[in-house]
């Protein structure tokens, strides 16, 4: 296999997730931490001690020991979200919260002590309570503002330590996922279809704003846009099948259009003229999209699922989808697809032209911890190995292909809580957490069998795949 020689190996991480410490130094509460079901359930009207999110494995505090075995395995690059309730601690303050700014910039120069590059996500799943509350999120206009005065904050702050910026975690998730996407608290089933597509505008207009922003800011910043992907396959060869497939694809492939592309394209425009949405955009909005699109398209990757007549429902991810017959699935009912993730590199280069980013793959599984015959303990999480194998040899493919490829975080590269079930017993890391579902554990760090599998193909640049 072989990988450009600057490319970017690393593992990806969101602050929610991670750090805990959720009401420390001036920290605010954000929708995370009134969720302790993950998606599963409703929120609640304050933080419950069930809730794993609060402490999480303790991020916040114990990040130089994560870090130095980040750098162990020769991580390039670092991709962390910031939690915009450590700034903002409501989201509508009118002055940051110097203590929030400071833990960052710990963490940023803790990274490139190790030159490790930081790839920063502004706003991963964790939109401040206050904002969810008092404005119902990103369906209200207002939330442009205090976005816009977030950013700034961040770029004025942090240039010259990070020069990799995601806008919004999974942008597309919002469709399905309105609370933990956009922080919009009226259920799915009460928005109406011009409200949810009203929110995806804010966003975008968001967005192109935080691009304008950080190329003025910061001249050697990349922006990019971040589409939760998933290659979408017919069921059966019938034509029908495939124009499903079609549809189905333009509600994902709008989110990278409209930041690549900057307007509105033609199949969105029918779409809101047959549904009766009318989106509310003013004249410096639309030339805004415009002139303002992203320098790279990063996603995530997990699955593949199917579209067509018949077949059945597939379990998991957070956008639901069906079985394909001839996948198996993790235990979490997530399909697995190494050539799905080939296939989605060559897809989104033929259409959009830019470098891509792989910024989330990885499985989610349940570990045993066992000794490590040499007086400490280890996983031997040999299925992990395989993979993160397999979907590295396919990212080798589409380099081959002549897809240019930034670089590949893996998700959760240290065990963390999940975003969809909340759960610590569906691990991702190359480091064991010992914390448990039911909150008990010591947070001890013990490397996997695959911490050590994934330094040699970072050290090889890829040839030990
Ligand atoms: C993505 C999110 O949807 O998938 C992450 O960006 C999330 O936040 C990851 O953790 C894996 O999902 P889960 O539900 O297994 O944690």
């Amino acid at each position: 296999m072989i990988f450009p020689d600057d490319f970017l190996w690393g593992g990806a991480v969101a602050a929610n997730q991670c750090e805990g410490a959720y009401h420390e130094d001036g920290k605010g509460l954000d929708i995370q931490d009134v969720m302790p079901k993950g998606i599963l359930s409703g929120p609640t009207a304050e933080p419950t001690p069930d809730n794993l999110k609060l402490k999480a494995i303790d991020f916040y505090h114990r990040y130089p020991e994560d870090i130095k075995l980040f750098a162990e395995m020769g991580f390039k690059v670092f991709r962390t979200s910031i939690a915009w309730s450590r700034i903002y601690p409501n989201g509508d303050d009118a002055e940051p919260n110097e203590e929030g700014l400071a833990f960052y910039d710990r963490l940023f120069d803790e990274c490139r002590k190790y030159g490790i590059e930081p790839l920063v996500t502004i706003s991963h799943y964790e939109t401040p309570l206050h904002l969810a509350k008092a404005y119902n999120g990103w369906a209200n206009h207002a939330l442009i503002g205090f976005y816009e005065r977030y950013v700034r904050t961040l770029f004025e702050r942090y240039r010259g330590k990070v020069k990799y910026w995601l806008t919004f975690n999974e942008i597309n998730s919002v469709l399905h996922q309105p609370l933990l996407s956009g922080g919009i608290m009226t259920p799915r089933e009460k928005l109406s279809l011009t409200d949810l597509y009203q929110a995806c505008h804010h966003e975008f207009v968001a967005s192109a704003l935080a691009t304008k922003l950080a190329h003025e800011m910061m001249p050697e910043a990349k922006v990019g846009c971040m589409i939760l992907a998933m290659p979408i396959y017919p069921l059966t060869p019938a034509p029908d099948d495939m124009i499903a497939v079609m549809q189905a694809n333009h509600f994902n492939d709008f989110f990278g259009d409209m930041h690549v592309r900057g307007r509105y394209p033609g199949y969105m425009k029918r779409y809101f003229r047959e549904n009766g949405i009318e989106i509310r955009m003013t004249p410096e909005e639309e030339l805004l999209l415009r002139e303002n699109t992203v320098d790279f398209v990063s996603f995530s990757y997990y699955v593949s699922i199917c579209e067509g007549r018949g077949g059945e429902n597939g379990g998991g991810n957070i956008l639901g989808g069906k079985k394909n017959p001839y996948l198996k699935a993790s235990e979490w009912g997530w399909q697995i697809d190494p050539q799905g993730l080939r296939y989605t590199l060559n897809r989104f280069y033929d259409r959009w032209q830019k470098p891509l980013f792989i910024v989330e793959n990885g499985l989610g599984a349940r570990d045993v911890l066992v000794d490590d015959g040499k007086g400490g303990r280890t996983v031997e999480d040999d299925y992990r190995i395989a993979y993160l194998n397999d979907h590295l040899v396919q990212v080798g493919e589409a380099i081959a292909d002549g897809v240019p490829v930034m670089g590949y975080t893996t998700w959760g590269c240290i065990d963390l809580v999940s975003a969809s079930t909340a759960q610590m017993s569906k691990r991702y890391g190359f480091i064991y957490v010992d914390r448990n579902d039911d909150g008990t554990g010591t947070l001890a760090r013990y490397p996997k069998k695959s911490f050590y599998w994934y330094r040699d193909v970072i050290a090889s640049n890829g040839a030990a795949l």
